[in-house]
């Protein structure tokens, strides 16, 4: 360890996702066969239109600084889908492009939040929301959500956890890892309450599009028009145009909340990559069938794995997830079959570890995500942006690692 790190930067932990991808990377490269259900993105490549705009940009010379907040046509656009398709009334200035929706969540919070005030942070969460928390000095407080409300959580619950030092909450809806997603009646109940208490709301809707069966997704804000300066709306293009890696997320907040992040964006990096903000706007501007077939084929993909799992000994999913393209059984019933895994420190640790080692996975190890980094020790995240015949095999490894740690 280097003398020179501060305090914060030797507590910070790596993203816990990104680590078990470098893992089965390197277990791929040395050979070994493995499955990867650990994704965080959709495994479709970015539709055809998109990248033509981005190579129509490149080649028209659109490779200069541009605006910090992003280009003007950028956020018309992302402006025009908040009015209309939100149903969150919008203005270009009161909206931001950021690297990713990582960036947008990090500046809001940077933007927002005190040395010391509270967040409310229901669990499990999406793994970086403590980190970004800490980061800027705030204090995530835990709200622990069970099957029973399907991970969500209720007013019973702000009303214990809520002090004079609360400042904001973070909702994830389609929430990653769990799949859950909040219907109408519960955002207003819930937001209600949190203006009441006057509580900053931070919502998060990166898998706004990949809901199932009919799902009505609600962005918290279109409920309360009135109150609009109490919501910061998060969205990102990498989950429903398949961009993760152009890196182009985008803000929803009160003007002035937008000038400060555009503030820390100018000192920190300037402009989000012209090139891909030219691509974002043409995924806005364009055909909006993509992340239709998107979601018909995650919600294929979701059953099978569901089917699959209720196979599994030991491993409970409880409730189908409502969107995003991940299962988050629980392991509780595996552990209690399992010295192993009882007398282990983190049990979903352990098993995650357990699938990539290959004397024990010796038909073929698997990746996922252990519960752990999302605030539930006694859960897997199974992602299944994969082919279905990934699925069935990398479950199917689930399954005789599974049997392998249960006492004989
Ligand atoms: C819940 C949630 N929010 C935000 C993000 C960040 O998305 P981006 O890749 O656009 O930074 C992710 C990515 O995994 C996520 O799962």
């Amino acid at each position: 360890m280097s003398k020179y790190l501060n305090k914060l930067s030797s507590k910070l932990k790596p993203s816990a996702t990104l680590s078990v991808k470098s893992r089965a990377s390197q277990l791929k490269r040395d050979g070994v066969s493995v499955i990867d259900l650990s994704a965080g993105e959709p495994d479709s490549d970015t539709p055809e239109h998109i990248k033509e705009a981005a190579i129509k940009a490149l080649k028209d010379g659109k490779t200069k600084y541009v605006p910090v907040p992003g280009i003007p046509e950028l956020r018309e656009a992302i402006a025009a889908k908040f009015t209309s398709k939100n149903n969150i009334p919008t203005s270009p200035a009161e909206t931001i492009v950021t690297n990713g929706g990582k960036s947008s969540l990090y500046l809001a919070l940077r933007t927002c939040i005190e040395e010391g005030d509270e967040i409310l942070v229901p669990t499990p969460y999406w793994v970086s929301y403590p980190a970004m928390i800490e980061i800027v000095g705030g204090k995530p407080v835990y709200i622990k959500t069970t099957t029973d409300t399907r991970y969500k959580i209720t007013v019973k619950d702000l009303e214990k956890h809520i002090t004079n030092k609360t400042k904001a909450i973070l909702i994830n809806s389609p929430s990653n890892p769990t799949g859950s997603a909040y219907t109408k009646d519960e955002l207003h109940a819930l937001g209600s309450y949190l203006l009441e208490k006057n509580i900053l709301i931070f919502s998060d809707e990166v898998y706004e599009e990949l809901v199932f069966d009919d799902f009505e997704q609600y962005s918290i804000a279109s409920l309360f028009p009135n109150d609009l300066d109490n919501f910061i709306t998060v969205n990102a293009f990498s989950k429903t145009w398949s961009m993760t890696g152009w890196r182009v997320g985008y803000t929803r907040a009160p003007e002035k909340i937008i000038s400060a992040m555009s503030k820390y964006q100018g000192q920190l990096s300037s402009n989000v990559n012209s090139i891909a903000q030219y691509a974002a706007h043409a995924a806005l501007t364009g055909p909006q069938d993509f992340y239709e077939e998107l979601k018909k084929s995650f919600q294929k993909r979701m059953n099978l794995g569901d089917e699959i799992i209720k196979e599994i000994n030991g491993v409970d999913l409880h409730f189908k997830p409502s969107g995003a393209f991940f299962l988050f059984p629980r392991i509780d019933e595996l552990v209690k079959q399992s010295s192993k895994l009882q007398e282990c420190e983190n049990p979903s640790m352990l098993l995650a570890e357990s699938l990539l080692d290959e004397k024990i996975a010796t038909e073929g190890c698997l990746a996922l995500v252990p519960g752990l980094p999302f605030g539930d020790d006694m859960s897997i995240r199974v992602s299944y942006s994969n082919s279905e015949e990934n699925i069935r095999e990398g479950l199917k490894r689930l399954k005789v690692v599974c049997e392998k740690l249960i006492d004989a």
